[in-house]
């Protein structure tokens, strides 16, 4: 069954807990798929995780159309999201509109996410008006990591819940048809999930939000940089690699690889000719 914004959000309505996991091409979006993860985030992460960046900030529209052209080729059932860069969305509305657009239309994304809250409820209709689904991105935002003054837990004062609590309804009532909360009180989490009709998808806000979503480099133990406290590593993929490399090495150095069957063959009176 394909998954589209409609499946998603019937899934909330039976109470049916739904899944998304990065991807960035299209081996790996093709082995999502047929794992039957529910949604694919090209994510703007795509600038540290395959770009080698320190943040997110440096990812360009071409970046982000680039993967996720390749992750659209991948993607047979699977909601294939793509992340809107930082400041491709932030100048105005009608840049918002056009950039959301060319995600759609050269990158074949089905939605795209953008970060902000009630102050980009004006960009958001205008995208869903333009019949673009958008996903919003509230809490810990990493496009305004300079203005957070770091990675840091949103919502934890009263003030701070209260306004986040204003942002999920402002994005839901201006159009957003599912809602990423980063770094949330999963308490709080769980207040804005009940709250709302759209999903709600967490990443390090508990088990109370209607999905979660992990960047597949953290959840396979690939990413050697950084581990946050709410990512679980479901496989050592890392270190089996590392051990496949050292192994290649080892073969190709002694000899034993490639092995007859690894190999092509030629008449032997063909080769003699040539000596
Ligand atoms: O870019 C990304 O991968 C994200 C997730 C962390 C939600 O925005």
């Amino acid at each position: 069954m394909k998954n589209t914004v409609v499946t998603i959000r019937q899934a909330k309505e039976r109470g049916e807990k739904l899944t998304m996991l990065t991807a960035y091409d299209y081996s790996m979006a093709k082995l999502v798929d047929e794992a039957g993860i529910n949604m694919i985030l090209v994510g703007d992460s795509l600038g540290m995780v395959m770009l080698g960046y320190e943040d997110t900030l440096s990812v360009t529209m071409e970046d982000m159309i680039h993967h996720t052209r390749a992750v659209a080729r991948g993607a047979d059932h699977t909601l294939v999201v793509a992340d809107m860069p930082f400041m491709s969305y932030q100048t105005s509305v009608y840049d918002a509109v056009c950039n959301a657009g060319r995600l759609m239309k050269e990158g074949r994304a089905q939605a795209v996410k953008l970060e902000g809250g009630s102050e980009f409820a004006e960009h958001i209709r205008a995208i869903t008006n333009a019949s673009i689904p958008v996903v919003a991105h509230l809490g810990l935002t990493p496009q305004s990591l300079n203005a957070f003054g770091g990675f840091k837990v949103q919502g934890k004062s009263e003030q701070a819940a209260r306004k986040l609590l204003a942002d999920a309804k402002a994005v839901e009532e201006a159009g957003a048809v599912a809602v990423v909360l980063e770094c949330v009180p999963a308490k709080l989490a769980e207040l804005i999930t009940k709250q709302l009709q759209i999903p709600t998808i967490g990443i390090g806000a508990g088990a109370g939000c209607d999905g979660q979503v992990l960047v597949f480099q953290d959840m396979l133990a690939m990413f050697g940089d950084f581990k946050p406290k709410f990512v679980k590593q479901f496989a050592q993929v890392g270190d089996m690699m590392k051990e496949a490399f050292a192994k290649y090495i080892e073969e190709v150095k002694s000899g034993a690889f490639p092995a007859p069957e690894h190999t092509f063959k030629i008449e032997d009176d063909v080769i003699e000719k040539l000596y």
